[in-house]
């Protein structure tokens, strides 16, 4: 008899099969126990009988939880149950016996839950999130396929800041000194566009950022995009097809998935082109008519981001920063020399920045005197800046947070549970 998946049931109805996985739940009488199984292709219910195991069923009926398991049984078709099939089970080899499970029904704090998060995985909830997490990936690597964009992996040792000095993690490396760890694989997505057009990454990226907030992890996975003789419009056109279709396809094939997290999803099926788009200058002034007292110049904070979007439906640009406020490489704006061309792009409900992007600055000197300005040294971007000796040409990309985006598809408060193992400021265990 040949090892059966849960998922694939259906197509075993009424037939005896084998199944491996783990003991989920578990409710027990005198005579019969309910097990629930999990073999990571879903979850069914076991019927287990005292009378038709035998011996075995003392230990079955005072089996741990996450005791991991071989059961023989028949397929029967009941909607009630679970998955909509239990197993009737004729026999059971139990593999391994589990210690008590530290995880049970009662409500356990977030800093314990991390502390097991090894365990926690095993949860209906964060298997779910795992699932859609996997999905949104898929989704984002199809649009870029579909569009004809070239997949490029960079390095994640480098000798270049990306975007800001201060969030650097430096690693020794031999003889060279200092190098750190990758904040962006942008700069070397700019060196392959002259051979490639269009382009992305997608890969760990770091910053060693001294936030406590439910938005940054020091280790997160970013997708970027970069594509030659696309301007700052162009750039945003693609960001709202690009998150549109990312949003659209997970509620198309991961509905299911967003129930079991009682996700709402009405407001997700909103998501479609256009997306609203205001400056930078009438987001200071809609947060100064309600009472902050932000400063031009200064960059928008996690609050400032949530009582915008709070009063739009769908997602929402912010353009042209001043230059001072953003990173050294977006191109100055052409008539107002204080501004960049450049747009965030805050996810609705309070979620808040998702994607930073910005058309890049292709003239030689005027990127020379940005690096300098911002304190960074010419001499370790002699390759990034050789991009503007040899055909430089107009060109745009960005890049999308996808922790923050899981959360906000998922609609959960803090980015910790949308990665499996997530390093933040206080924690690097599990
Ligand atoms: O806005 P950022 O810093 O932009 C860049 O790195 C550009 N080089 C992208 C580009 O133009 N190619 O980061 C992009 C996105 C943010 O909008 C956010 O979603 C995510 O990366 N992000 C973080 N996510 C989790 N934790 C953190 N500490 C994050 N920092 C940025
Ligand atoms: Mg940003």
């Amino acid at each position: 008899m040949e090892n059966c998946f849960i998922s694939d049931f259906s197509r075993h109805v009424d037939e005896r099969v084998t199944v491996q996985g783990w003991v989920a739940n578990r409710r027990s009488s005198g005579r019969v126990s309910f097990l629930i199984l999990r073999d990571g292709t879903g979850i069914c219910q076991a019927i287990v009988e005292r009378d038709t195991i035998g011996d075995i069923y003392p230990e079955i009926k005072k089996l741990p939880l996450e005791s991991s398991l071989r059961v023989h049984g028949h397929v029967v078709k009941e909607e009630r149950s679970p998955g909509g099939y239990e197993l009737h089970v004729d026999g059971i080899h139990i593999i391994h016996k589990a210690e008590e499970f530290p995880i049970g029904k009662k409500e356990h704090g977030p800093d314990f839950l991390l502390s097991q998060r090894h365990l926690w995985l095993r949860s209906p909830r964060q298997i779910s999130i795992m699932r859609i997490r996997d999905a949104i990936i898929r989704y984002v690597r199809e649009f870029f396929s579909i569009n004809g964009f070239t997949l490029i992996d960079t390095p994640i040792f480098t000798t270049t800041c990306g975007e800001d000095s201060t969030n650097l993690f430096s690693v020794d490396y031999f003889d060279l000194g200092k190098t750190y760890l990758s904040q962006t694989g942008q700069l070397y997505l700019e060196a392959l566009i002259p051979g490639l057009g269009k382009v992305y990454c997608l890969g760990p990226t770091f910053r060693a950022e001294r936030s406590k907030t439910r938005r940054h992890l020091t280790e997160f996975w970013m997708v970027e995009g970069e594509m030659a003789f696309y301007e700052h419009k162009d750039n945003l056109d693609l960001q709202e097809q690009f998150v549109s279709y990312v949003v659209q396809k997970t509620l198309a094939e991961k509905e299911d998935e967003l129930k079991k997290i009682e996700r709402d999803i009405e407001p997700l099926r909103n998501i479609t082109p256009p997306f609203y788009r205001i400056s930078y200058d009438e987001a200071l002034e809609i947060l100064k008519g309600k009472g902050s007292d932000i400063q031009w110049g200064s960059d928008l904070g996690g609050d400032d981001e949530t009582l915008i979007t709070g009063l739009f439906d769908k997602p929402v640009f912010i353009e042209c920063y001043p230059k001072k406020t953003k990173a050294f490489y977006m191109k100055q704006h052409p008539e107002k020399p204080e501004y960049v061309l450049c747009a965030d792009l805050l996810a609705p409900e309070g979620y808040g920045e998702i994607i930073g992007g910005s058309q890049r600055e292709d003239d030689l000197n005027v990127l020379l005197n940005s690096i300098r300005d911002n304190g960074l040294d010419p001499e370790r971007y002699g390759w990034y800046l050789d991009l503007r000796r040899f055909g430089s040409v107009p060109h745009s990309g960005f890049g999308l947070g996808i922790e923050r985006t899981v959360a906000w598809i998922c609609g959960l408060k803090h980015v910790r549970e949308t990665i499996p193992f997530p390093r933040m400021l206080y924690r690097a265990y599990p």
